[in-house]
């Protein structure tokens, strides 16, 4: 599940973006079928719904029922206007139609333990019981069977809706879990952890709420927004290495808190929300219902730095269970609409590689070759690798950070003998900063490459500076 996407009410993410029913692209549903073929193309296992800070003011009652009779609300983390056209139903018919698991929010800011419960109830309980009767009342009467929730979302920060200190948010979060599990024993709980490194709270938060859960948190979020604001190219080309230290600290407060209670219970970890994003910061609504928010525009650089933190994942897929892009369209994302038309970021194209190259184990990689240092401790390698062994393919991946230098490289397998290329892409283009626009849409994308061979059991190629390379190799006896 670490292919993940998160679907808010933020900006134009629902509206002119998923849902659109005046759209000439709109379905039955009110969908829009180009961007739903696009984010089709990424594979989305799982999809977070419906916030981020907009769940921590959502009133789940507010969407659902009559789309006539619901109520337009005054929405307060990104101050715009909420009709509700689309809700509950709305969102779980979408993942049913797309095969993505729901993952749903509740809101733990200015909500109750009871109203979480309540939507559980609605969501997956038999008939026969006053909030699933309203559910069969409305239209559907088979439960969803909504397995993951998350019990608030960045409570750890100020901006956030009901923000309250750990102590605070952990007999909440306790209280919710409880209500929810005893409602559904088979649901699977998200403990807010911090919303990001830069937290002064960073790591303590994240002990003391997972320190009070105990058994009722079943994983800890992470969250992580890379910037280049210090215009230091090198350093935010670098950004795998912070991911990756990031991963690994809350994986050992996970391992500490298991160490104290002496169980065999452990959180693992739910990377929930993840991009670049630094560009567009315009977060104010307005007061207008679907203004246009941080619609971040992709460029190559940022597409290396997406390729890094999958790789991450890949790499730490025994403690990183999920993850989820942040978010899916128009905002930070990797399309974005402008009345019917459809562009398709460079972004999309690195997940894109990624994705269709997921199913396997993951292998530990060893990377030898130059690295630069980054601050006095750490070293980030010119490349970025990760790789997954499939029933009859290997499957490689790697990052040259340099702008200037050609990386060549030669990729041991030892004990398999490697077979032809299957499929090899590349992705690069004429600088960092450059990005598909309405003009010149297509200026970033993924190629096929044939610069690869294979002799026994070593891959060679040079990757090109700022590039990233997906390749399929064929591995006869892998099974
Ligand atoms: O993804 C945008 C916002 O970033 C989310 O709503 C929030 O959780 C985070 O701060």
């Amino acid at each position: 599940m670490i292919f993940g996407g998160f679907l808010e009410h933020m900006g134009r993410c629902v509206y002119e973006g998923v849902y659109e029913p005046a759209s000439r692209h709109a379905d039955e549903h009110g969908c829009r079928r180009d961007v739903l073929d696009a984010l089709g193309d990424l594979g989305f296992t799982v999809m977070r719904y419906p916030g981020g800070n907009f769940a921590s003011g959502y009133h789940w009652r507010d969407g659902v029922g009559p789309i006539e009779a619901r109520p337009t609300v005054r929405e307060l983390a990104w101050q715009s206007i909420e009709p509700n056209y689309f809700g509950t139903h709305e969102f779980l018919g979408l993942c049913d139609r797309m095969g993505w698991e729901p993952m749903m929010a509740v809101n733990l800011g200015t909500g109750t333990p009871e109203e979480a419960r309540d939507w559980v109830e609605y969501c997956n309980a038999p008939v026969g019981t006053r909030e699933a009767d309203r559910r069969a009342g409305n239209g559907r009467v088979e439960p969803w069977d909504v397995g993951l929730w998350c019990l608030g979302n960045e409570m750890d920060g100020p901006w956030q809706l009901g923000h309250v200190p750990a102590r605070d948010y952990a007999i909440r979060a306790q209280q919710t879990a409880k209500l929810i599990k005893d409602v559904d024993p088979r649901i699977r709980t998200v403990a807010c952890g911090s919303s990001s490194p830069e937290m002064p709270t960073f790591g303590a938060w994240d002990y003391e709420v997972l320190d009070h859960l105990g058994r009722a948190a079943d994983f800890v979020s992470l969250h992580r927004y890379v910037d280049d604001n210090a215009n230091d190219l090198p350093r935010f080309l670098a950004s795998g290495v912070s991911i990756d230290r990031q991963i690994e600290s809350i994986d050992a407060v996970c391992r500490a808190v298991q160490a104290k209670h002496r169980t065999r219970h452990r959180a693992y970890l739910c990377f929930d929300e993840w991009n670049v994003w630094y560009k567009n910061m315009e977060m104010n609504g307005a007061g207008q219902h679907a203004p246009h928010l941080i619609e971040e525009v992709y460029d190559l650089a940022d597409a290396l730095v997406v390729a890094q933190f999958l790789l991450s994942f890949v790499r730490h897929c025994d403690v990183v269970k999920i993850a989820n892009l942040a978010q899916v369209v128009n905002v930070i994302a990797p399309v974005l609409t402008r009345g019917d038309d459809l562009l398709v970021q460079s972004i999309h194209h690195a997940i894109r590689m990624i994705a269709d190259r997921r199913t396997g184990t993951a292998l530990r990689c060893a990377v030898d070759g130059p690295a630069d240092a980054l601050g006095r401790t750490t070293r980030a390698h010119q490349v970025d690798a990760a790789a997954i062994l499939d029933v009859d393919a290997l499957h490689l991946f790697a990052v040259n950070r340099s702008p200037d230098l050609d990386a060549p490289i030669e990729w041991n397998v030892p004990g398999h003998a490697l077979g032809s290329v299957r499929s090899a892409e590349i992705l690069t283009g004429a600088g960092p900063r450059t990005a598909n626009t309405w003009e010149a849409p297509d200026v970033i994308r993924a190629e096929t490459w044939s610069g690869v061979s294979v002799g026994d059991s070593t891959a060679r190629f040079a990757l090109p500076p700022l590039s990233f390379a997906a390749i399929s190799l064929s591995v006869p006896n892998a099974a």
